[in-house]
């Protein structure tokens, strides 16, 4: 038995959501393969360039398959072959691909013994592995879809929320930032007043997203607390956002951890300027940029 998936890109945080909202996007996704092995060993290729470690163990997908078989005692074993398309440490949820990737893939071949809640929780661990800490928020909008809510991550409540039709420009500056880097400098204590403006933005955002209010969207994509600190491990940040909202763009910000930076935008022709414009200002300062026009998945 074999199966083929595409897993898709995501967008964790969604500006103010940090480690509760996340989007999944048609473009990047990775490919990969899964095929059940009749002996309990796991094996994991790459068919890429970026020398991730295949070391079950070591691997995001290989944990999280080490994991299932504990749960379940299982004699039988999993081959993985993972075409990477998500550039590891973009901030565009290439960790959680291969992790949520795995799961589904496993569960498939399993004949679907597990709910997308469960899947989440395995998942996890990939993203433990990852960054050190067992974050849902793109692992959830990978396993369901569109755009989520991590309600709660232990026990695993994800809330599927609607998705507005609206374009997704990313650029992914070759510069890096390692999402456990960039959890480590954020401050553990905030001002009540600073939770109050983020509390309005979630709920704000929310709201707009649930009722395909742009205007509300737009004005919600604010936070306080993390882009402040992280956004300067990121070339250029403040000036690509500013010039994005000049041309159109409703609003965007760091994507994940970074480095990346999204935009959305109500008409293609506007996430498309915004893409030519990330490409520019990267270009002007002989950083590596690639970026992506998508939609939301
Ligand atoms: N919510 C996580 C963070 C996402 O911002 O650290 C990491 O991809």
């Amino acid at each position: 038995k074999k199966v083929k998936l595409k897993v898709p890109a995501t967008v964790a945080n969604l500006v103010c959501g940090f480690d509760i909202l996340g989007m999944a996007i048609h473009e990047p996704y990775d490919e990969m393969e899964l095929k059940i092995l009749e002996s309990p060993e796991i094996i994991i290729k790459h068919k890429d360039h970026f020398d991730l470690p295949e070391e079950p163990s070591k691997n995001v997908a290989g944990v999280v398959l080490l994991k299932i078989q504990e749960r379940l005692n299982l004699k039988k074993g999993f081959e993985v072959i993972i075409h990477k398309n998500i550039k590891p440490g973009s901030g565009l949820g290439s960790s959680a691909a291969s992790a949520a990737g795995a799961v589904m893939g496993a569960n498939i071949l399993l004949g679907n013994i597990f709910t997308k809640e469960e899947l989440v929780h395995f998942a996890m661990f990939g993203e433990e592995l990852a960054s050190g800490v067992k974050h849902a928020d793109n692992i959830a909008p990978c396993i369901f879809g569109g755009i989520t809510l991590v309600k709660s991550s232990n026990p695993v409540d994800i809330v599927p929320l609607n998705s507005p039709d609206l374009f997704v420009t990313a650029v992914h500056p070759q510069v890096e930032v390692k999402t456990s880097d960039a959890r480590q400098i954020l401050k553990k204590n905030i001002l009540l007043k600073d939770a109050i403006e983020q509390w309005g933005n979630i709920a704000g955002l929310v709201a707009g997203i649930q009722k395909n209010d742009f205007a509300l969207i737009g004005r919600s994509l604010n936070d306080v607390i993390v882009e402040p600190i992280r956004s300067i491990l990121i070339p250029k940040f403040d000036e690509i956002k500013e010039k994005s909202l000049n041309i159109g763009a409703l609003g965007g910000g760091i994507s994940g951890s970074g480095p990346s930076i999204f935009m959305l935008s109500e008409k293609e022709e506007t996430a498309k300027n915004i893409a030519q414009l990330m490409k520019s200002i990267y270009d002007e300062m002989e950083i590596e940029s690639f970026v992506y026009v998508s939609k939301i998945n």
